[in-house]
């Protein structure tokens, strides 16, 4: 049988960091509101002029750098984004164009902060069905440019950035499983409302949907997998509030230090903020060849879903 593996990580984040300190100027909130709410101590923002699929194009190519694979062996990108540079043509065929790459399949596809997930559900299935050998799998963001910087709700939580994991067909572990979901019955808790340029979100509403679905996802992926919690090396959750994360690591009884955690630094990067932080994880060692994660997201749709990998 045919499995993916993740053969290389990648990501970037713009140059430019905006603290809450920068905030207070301008809204009505304060450092202190944000921290203790969210966890969130700065964000990383685009430049004028620099797009989402400019970001995933760097993530992408230091996947593969570090996966030693060239572009030209690439077969498949998929590319997750709610902030794509154009309603078209995707990001994908952008990124596809500029990595000099021709003729396999590039699509973008959006279930907002769930959408790694989604994408590398995709992927992870063409593989497995012989229709890809080696896949980019992309989440890249530009929420700055559907953030209302007026609205104190929403403006403190998000920012930019990009992630990427490259995937092989391998007959070792790799990708063991992944469970996606949707339920479009909760749209209006968090969306952009029809003719308007900026996202409104019942946050509280939010915060509670997303500790009971994180819960219930991971014990179906666990289940699914005939694995116990306490056989999990770390945790790479969606980076949408530390309160929210610290949720989810409680109970899959996992002490803080087994749970990669860039909310802080990044705020909440969409569909970036998985491969950004399994990127971070990577690079400085914590997450090591042969150790179980478990990803897992929440957003807005609702959707949601997760992954259980062999690293
Ligand atoms: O990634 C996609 C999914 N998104 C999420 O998972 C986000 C989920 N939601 C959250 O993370 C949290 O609900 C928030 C961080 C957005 C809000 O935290 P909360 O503890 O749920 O606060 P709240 O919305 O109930 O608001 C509490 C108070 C309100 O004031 P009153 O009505 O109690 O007087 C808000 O007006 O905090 C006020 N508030 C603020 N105060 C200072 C809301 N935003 C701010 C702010 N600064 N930025």
């Amino acid at each position: 049988m045919t499995n993916a593996r993740i053969a290389g990580t990648g990501s970037y984040l713009p140059q430019k960091v905006v603290t809450n300190q920068d905030l207070e100027k301008t809204l009505d909130t304060s450092d202190e509101w944000i921290r203790e709410r969210t966890g969130i101590c700065q964000r990383h923002i685009a430049a004028e002029g620099e797009y989402s699929s400019d970001m995933g194009l760097i993530a992408a190519r230091n996947a593969l750098h570090m996966a030693g694979i060239e572009a030209n062996e690439v077969d498949l990108i998929v590319v997750a984004t709610t902030t794509p540079d154009k309603t078209f043509p995707s990001n994908a065929c952008a990124i596809q164009r500029r990595l000099g790459v021709h003729g396999c399949p590039a699509f973008d596809l959006q279930a907002v902060c769930s959408g790694f997930i989604y994408a590398l559900d995709v992927a992870n299935r063409m593989i497995r069905t012989g229709g890809a050998r080696t896949a980019l799998v992309i989440g890249c963001e530009t929420l700055s440019r559907i953030t209302n910087w007026l609205d104190r709700s929403t403006a403190v939580l998000f920012g930019d950035g990009a992630g990427a994991v490259v995937l092989q067909a391998t007959d070792q572990p790799g990708i063991l499983s992944t469970h996606i979901h949707a339920d479009g019955e909760f749209e209006n808790l968090l969306e952009v409302p029809l003719g308007t340029d900026y996202m409104v979100m019942n946050g509280n509403a939010v915060f509670r949907k997303a500790v009971s679905t994180l819960g219930s996802i991971a014990a179906e992926t666990l289940t699914g997998n005939g694995i116990d919690k306490h056989e999990l090396d770390w945790l790479v959750p969606h980076q949408a509030n530390l309160r929210i994360i610290a949720a989810a690591a409680k109970k899959l009884d996992l002490p803080m230090e087994r749970v990669v955690v860039t909310v802080d630094k990044h705020a909440n990067t969409s569909a970036a903020s998985i491969p950004l932080a399994l990127d971070i994880a990577v690079r400085d060692g914590r997450i090591e060849r042969g150790q179980l994660v478990l990803f897992e997201a929440f957003g807005g749709g609702f959707t949601w879903g997760s992954a259980l990998v062999r690293f």
